[in-house]
């Protein structure tokens, strides 16, 4: 656990009166892929987002490379160095893939610039720089989440459901970068990578390990090979 780049302990989180994550515990290590698993409504979206400081958690404690960040804004942990894709990609239709691709730098000093090798993963967005995001394709602009979630070299990729509503290619794709970022890193440095998923196919293909949240609840957790047996696919198969 020591090397976690992530370690979130105990998270109990509620809307309302609604209790939503029971005493939930999750980790990323760099050069990892943990995977989130679980079906509609099971809490995924509020962990990823307890995580990034989006909804506050009544009680647990998360730290990032051992740093106590429970209650940091999600601009003091995008600072800290958590990079976050949400679901529904959430880019900005009416500005540029380029100003998008800018927006990622805001918790970076005004002035620098749009790292290059985002390119080199993603050609397509060089291609489109000048083109408005709502004119993308919906995997187009998930690769545009994505890039600008990593165009401020983060040390923990969040991303929730990055194949939801996107064709097969693209989804191939996306999935070549998630795994190349956990094998060479990024800028210089290794990447720790949490991918909330409900596609099986996709999420075994990356795991090096997953856990399966039910009604809020942690059910299942284990490596990428207990990952493959057929009772772990049958808690999340649709
Ligand atoms: N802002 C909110 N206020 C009140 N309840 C909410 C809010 N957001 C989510 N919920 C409820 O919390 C529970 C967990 O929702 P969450 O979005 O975390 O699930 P999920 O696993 O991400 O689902 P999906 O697979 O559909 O994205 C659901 O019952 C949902 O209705
Ligand atoms: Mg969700």
């Amino acid at each position: 656990m020591n090397d976690a780049m992530l370690s979130a302990e105990g998270i109990h989180q509620y809307y309302g009166g609604s209790h939503i994550l029971r005493d939930v515990s999750v980790s990323a290590s760099p050069g990892r892929i943990t995977v989130l698993l679980g079906r509609n409504g099971v809490g995924k979206t509020s962990l990823l987002k307890s995580l990034m400081g989006l909804v506050p958690i009544r009680s647990g404690t998360v730290r990032l490379a051992g740093e106590d960040i429970s209650r940091a804004t999600p601009y003091q942990r995008a600072r800290a160095g958590i990079g976050y894709v949400p679901q529904g990609r959430e880019i900005f239709a009416r500005l540029t893939v380029e100003e998008n691709l800018r927006m990622g730098l805001a918790s970076k000093p005004g002035g620098t610039p749009v790292p290059t090798h985002l390119y080199e993963l993603f050609p397509v967005l060089q291609q489109m720089l000048r083109r408005r995001g709502g004119d993308l394709s919906g995997g187009q602009q998930q690769q545009l989440a994505i890039a600008r979630a990593l165009a401020s070299s983060p040390r923990l990729l969040i991303l929730d459901e990055p194949t939801e509503g996107i064709q097969p290619s693209i989804i191939k794709d996306i999935g070549r970068v998630i795994r190349r970022l956990a094998d060479e890193g990024l800028d210089g440095h290794p990447v720790a990578i949490l991918l909330c998923e409900q596609y099986y196919d996709f999420a075994a293909e990356l795991a090096d390990e997953f856990l399966v949240l039910e009604r809020g609840s942690v059910i299942a957790r284990g490596d990428r090979a207990a990952m493959q047996q057929p009772e772990i696919r049958g808690l999340v198969a649709i």
